[in-house]
């Protein structure tokens, strides 16, 4: 099939190479030229696994191609929208303005026949909105929201777990375009929802809200674990062999940050206030501040294991992404708390995998080294932030044997505290005694 893609960030740059590798001819399309240039040089510009490889072998086929000229996308059928939708900055929603832009660019080169399908996580509504608008062309509307993990984004988006389709209801034709997009996911079984518009939209911010809302059920109970000395993750363990709870996404810590999750519960609350259902959403905002006073305690902990304040201590932070394998810091929890310490005096040297230079992008005054051993040189306290592989592999005796104060906590529940206490170290950890 002939495919376009508008939007060439995380989400759009993921799905163009992946439509390509699944053998459609695919034009992906941003307006910022350097993205373009990158991508189509099969540089990705963010840090995921895999990508580069799938870039480069796909544009070697000549099935993929990127520009910034949207005349381009003529002679495809099927448009994808794959804009962001970031929070606005003065207020909980979402803004819609690149989703505008981008339905407004399109409407002049849609033809009858053509398919748009939506990806962006939307506020519930705007599909119909948008559906309005293009309806004069003779063009159709999909929603068929994404549900990819960074990290595991070309896995999840060649092997998803299930297909959401928001049509307009009877449109056969979305759903059998959507059916060709799909064909090999498809024959491989995954699951496949028809729905409405607003159906489609709902499920995408009800999963991430869902997400959200188990991280934070279990980080309160780690609340609750510091005051009476049970071992959170312990209580995960045991709690988690109920399949009817599961134990996945119920680790303890530092609590959940990127680009999805924060913002789509908060623009979640906005719609539904909207609505006069803010009452139904009211526990999202209990959600988000139980999230939040993870970075409090954290800070708290560093506070403590420095003897009762951080200024003038040299403090090691390990890991700035807002989880591994990512060199995304948007909301990030751990550069959040590198950057409060600092403001409280302390001498905050900080090391990560992948993310020191989006990090020096927003924290430019941070002082940054490429690893845990220069970070950890003299430190007063280790902190790990981000549960980088090297970082859960890390050697107890080679650590202290460069720091000045052999304490660390642990901000991800991702270390052996016995092996640690062993190695002569003061372990502290959220929701641990
Ligand atoms: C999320 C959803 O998982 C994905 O389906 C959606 O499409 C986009 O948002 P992502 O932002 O890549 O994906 O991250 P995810 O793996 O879900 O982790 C989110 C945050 O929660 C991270 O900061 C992570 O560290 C934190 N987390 C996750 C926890 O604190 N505890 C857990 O048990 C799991």
């Amino acid at each position: 099939m002939k495919i376009s893609v508008i939007g060439c960030g995380y989400l759009g740059a993921v799905h163009a190479a992946c439509m390509a590798d699944l053998g459609h001819e695919v034009v992906g399309v941003d307006v910022d030229p350097a993205r373009i240039e990158q991508l189509s040089a099969g540089r990705a510009p963010f840090y995921e696994p895999g990508l580069p490889e799938l870039l480069t072998a796909a544009i070697a086929t000549g099935r993929l191609r990127f520009t910034t000229d949207l005349d381009e996308v003529r002679g495809a059928s099927v448009h994808f929208v794959a804009v962001g939708t970031p929070q606005l900055g003065d207020s909980y929603a979402a803004d819609l303005r690149f989703v505008d832009a981008a339905i407004a660019s399109l409407l002049p080169v849609l033809g009858p026949g053509d398919l748009v399908v939506g990806k962006s996580t939307v506020p519930v509504g705007t599909a119909a909105r948008l559906a309005e608008l293009i309806e004069g062309t003779g063009a159709r509307l999909a929603w068929n929201p994404e549900f990819l993990r960074e990290g595991y984004a070309v896995k999840d988006t060649l092997a998803p777990d299930r297909l959401v389709y928001g049509i307009r209801p009877g449109d056969d034709a979305a759903v059998a375009a959507l059916d060709d997009v799909y064909a090999a996911a498809i024959a491989a079984g995954t699951p496949r929802v028809i729905t409405d518009y607003a159906t489609a939209e709902l499920v995408k911010v009800a999963a991430n809200a869902f997400l959200a809302t188990k991280i934070s059920f279990i980080n309160a109970m780690a609340e609750v674990a510091e005051v009476t000395g049970a071992d959170v993750t312990q209580l995960a363990d045991a709690i988690g062999y109920d399949d009817r709870i599961g134990r996945r996404f119920l680790n303890a810590g530092l609590g959940f940050g990127g680009g999805c999750l924060p913002k789509d519960i908060r623009g979640f609350m906005a719609r539904a206030e909207e609505l006069g259902v803010d009452q139904a959403l009211g526990f999202l905002r209990e959600v988000d501040s139980i999230n939040l006073r993870r970075r409090e305690r954290m800070v708290d902990l560093a506070r403590e294991v420095c003897g009762g304040s951080v200024e003038g201590k040299r403090i090691a932070v390990l890991g700035l992404a807002f989880k591994p394998d990512s060199d995304d810091v948007r909301d990030s929890p751990a550069l959040d708390v590198a950057a409060r310490l600092q403001e409280l005096g302390a001498i905050v040297r900080a090391t990560d995998p992948q993310a020191i230079g989006t990090s020096r992008r927003v924290r430019p005054d941070l002082t940054y080294v490429p690893t845990a051993i220069e970070a950890a040189d003299g430190a007063d306290a280790v902190l790990l932030l981000t549960e980088w592989k090297e970082y859960r592999g890390l050697d107890p005796a080679e650590l202290g044997s460069v720091v000045a104060v052999r304490a660390i906590v642990d901000g991800r529940n991702c270390l052996d505290p016995g092996a640690w206490r062993a190695a002569g170290w003061t372990y502290r950890a959220l929701g641990r005694p």
